[in-house]
């Protein structure tokens, strides 16, 4: 392939993933994860980094936590609840692109 078209496509592929991780976090922002959630360090829930450790091997990961996430629960990562995630506070199709993204942390 010609040097220069693909360096355009590489471009364009990194620009649209930077826009899907930027779209990401702002949801969770408006969603209230980020009160409980950081990327790197725990703070009332886990780190997404250990997040996406844990269930790097699961391939039933995401369908697994679109639920403990949407229901809320307790007991994986300690004592302390997870409130529920209601529908109102995250959409179906927003809940699934921000628990892709979490297991990319
Ligand atoms: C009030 C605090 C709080 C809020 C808000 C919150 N979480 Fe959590 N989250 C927790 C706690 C505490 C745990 C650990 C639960 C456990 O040990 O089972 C957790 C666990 C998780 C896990 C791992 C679940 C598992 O079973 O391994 C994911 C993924 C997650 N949260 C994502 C989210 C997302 C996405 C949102 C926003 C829609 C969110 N959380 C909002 C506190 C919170």
């Amino acid at each position: 392939m010609n040097m220069k078209i693909t360096v355009l496509l590489l471009t364009v592929t990194v620009c649209a993933l930077n826009v899907s991780a930027q779209a990401s976090e702002e949801l969770m922002e408006k969603s209230g994860c980020v009160s409980c959630h950081r990327i790197e360090q725990k703070l009332i829930g886990p780190s997404f980094r250990e997040v996406a450790a844990k269930y790097k091997s699961d391939k039933d990961a995401l369908p697994y936590l679109l639920e403990k996430v949407r229901d809320g629960g307790e007991g994986v990562w300690g004592d302390m609840p997870m409130p529920p995630n209601s529908v109102e506070k995250i959409s179906d199709a927003d809940l699934k692109s921000v628990i892709e993204w979490v297991l990319q942390q």
